[in-house]
């Protein structure tokens, strides 16, 4: 099965939006093997944004990604870096679809509330940045023989 990691920016944390986040992913029949709560460090958050260095967002990104906790989750199912990508919505909250993450709740670009996976590639390297193999947990749900 597909693995993607998601986070709930600081900005989306001090909202209270963190559970209504988990929320929709498990409605729409994703399976939580990942969750935690931490503080990025500065020398995390430049590896995690590492393609973005020298942009001229990227100081500002790394300020505020590590200016407060963070939610880290890893979401397991069939097709979910690109269908989290969508749930989510476009980077620039205005111009993401409404009723998405950042279309329901954002206005700017550098408070978006929420981070997601853009590849395999970088799902298994975020995912292998931010959690230990023995804190994903591999367990059978009965819902999903409703689910696929
Ligand atoms: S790029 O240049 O197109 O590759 O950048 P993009 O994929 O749009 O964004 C990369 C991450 O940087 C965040 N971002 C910003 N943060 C603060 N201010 C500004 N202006 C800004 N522009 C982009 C953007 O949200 C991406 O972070 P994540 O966490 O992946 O959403």
């Amino acid at each position: 099965m597909e693995r993607t990691y998601l986070m709930v920016k600081p900005d989306g944390v001090q909202r209270s939006l963190a559970g209504e986040i988990i929320s929709r992913f498990e409605k729409k029949g994703f399976k939580i093997i990942g969750l935690k709560m931490l503080q990025i460090s500065r020398a995390i958050a430049e590896k995690h944004y590492g393609e973005h260095a020298g942009k001229p967002f990227f100081a500002g990104l790394v300020d505020f990604i590590t200016s407060g906790p963070v939610v880290a989750m890893v979401l397991e199912g069939s097709g979910v870096i690109n269908a989290a990508r969508e749930m989510m919505g476009a980077t620039n909250p205005l111009k993401a679809a409404p009723g998405t993450i950042r279309g329901s709740y954002g206005i700017d670009t550098g408070r978006n509330i929420i981070h997601g996976s853009d590849s395999p590639e970088s799902a298994a390297r975020e995912i292998s940045l931010f959690f230990r193999e023995d804190e994903l947990f591999s367990y059978n749900r009965d819902v999903d023989r409703w689910i696929y």
